[in-house]
């Protein structure tokens, strides 16, 4: 007489039904559970081998245990497919075509003004100038008194201030850099800075705030010539060759003698437009050989050393270069402004 149970075929088989059958994670649980299970009917199976004689228990269990592990392997693979199944569902029903192209965006450009900025910088520290950064709220000794402006000088109402407080300014001009940088330093030296600046002031020209870069060279034999010469090709630098710049005679307490920097006027070819004026040229700028007195704030012997300095607008470049009338189109952010430029 056999030692199986009669009825295990038919009960592998119904578990394999069943198994085939299950249609969900839970449903499969439940189905190996029913057979499986502590209460399943495989366990009441090898449970009965304890009232088999002694000799046909490790027969019968072998046999049993077969098919427990055939019908494992059956959930297992049943559980895989399923599985597989509800991710296929799951991809069909929130359809992605990976294959379609990106909403991406166009490429952006670099601010006009970052790149007269970056040009700028780049040819100044190719001529051997280190870029320095000074604080846009300064003492009025560094905007002011040191540079030769006490107060009440009337060169002060040019550059309309803004106060902070009773002995701090928004820094009207980058030349208070010109007062750090002496005062810390031995020379000879050739320093740049660029950054922003602040007046009370508002045109299609000026805006309160705006952008400068200074620059300045101490040595002891320093001119005004090499001031000129470096200028005019800072202007074509940035200009391109054709361009037309004058260098007329002008006055500033911390420099003497003293010029200002104007560029032909692009955006009337020099016939004269609002924003030039109706002059045909648009000022650049002012420089000079910086003023004794200036030198002698900052610990430097006039007598040893001399320099140059120089102060010029980043807008000016900008809006000539793109034919702007108006500064406000650089900082107003406006992308349908800035698309074109
Ligand atoms: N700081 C001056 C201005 O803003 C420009 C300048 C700089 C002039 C250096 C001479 C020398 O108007």
């Amino acid at each position: 007489m056999s030692v199986v149970p009669p009825h295990l075929e038919a009960l592998e088989a119904e578990a394999r039904h069943a198994v085939a059958e299950a249609s969900s994670a839970q449903a499969l649980a439940e189905v190996r559970a029913g057979f499986l299970g502590r209460k399943g009917s495989v366990s009441a199976l090898l449970r009965g081998i304890g009232r088999l004689d002694p000799s046909e228990r490790g027969a019968a269990g072998a046999e049993i245990n077969r098919v427990k592990q055939r019908i494992e392997e059956c959930v297992a693979a049943r559980r895989t497919e399923l599985k597989s199944g509800e991710q296929a569902r799951a991809l069909s029903e929130h359809r992605i075509d990976v294959s379609l192209p990106g909403a991406g965006g166009g490429r952006g450009h670099l601010h006009p003004l970052t790149r007269v900025r970056r040009e700028i910088e780049d040819f100044l520290w190719s001529r051997g100038f280190s870029l320095e950064e000074g604080p846009e709220v300064e003492t009025e000794y560094n905007n002011f008194e040191a540079l030769n402006m006490p107060a009440h000088h009337p060169a002060r109402d040019t550059q309309d201030t803004f106060f902070v407080a009773s002995d701090r300014v928004l820094r009207t001009h980058t030349s208070p850099v010109q007062i750090r940088a002496m005062t810390e330093r031995e020379p000879p030296f050739a320093i740049a800075a660029l950054g922003r600046v602040y007046r009370h002031d508002l045109s299609p020209r000026h805006s309160p705030m705006f952008q400068q870069v200074e620059g300045f060279v101490v040595g002891r034999e320093t001119s005004f010539a090499e001031l000129k010469g470096l200028l005019f090709s800072l202007a074509e630098h940035v200009m391109g060759d054709g361009v037309e710049i004058r260098f007329r005679s002008s006055f500033f307490p911390f420099t003497e003698p003293s010029a200002e920097l104007d560029l032909r006027c692009l955006l009337c070819a020099g016939d004269g437009c609002v924003t030039c004026s109706s002059t045909g040229w648009i000022e650049w700028g002012g420089c000079g050989m910086i003023h004794p007195k200036v030198l002698a704030n900052c610990g430097i012997d006039s007598r040893e050393w001399q320099g140059f300095a120089f102060g010029m607008g980043l807008e000016r470049v900008a809006m000539l270069r793109h034919n702007l009338d108006h500064i406000r189109l650089l900082y107003d952010g406006d992308v349908r402004v800035l698309e074109q430029l």
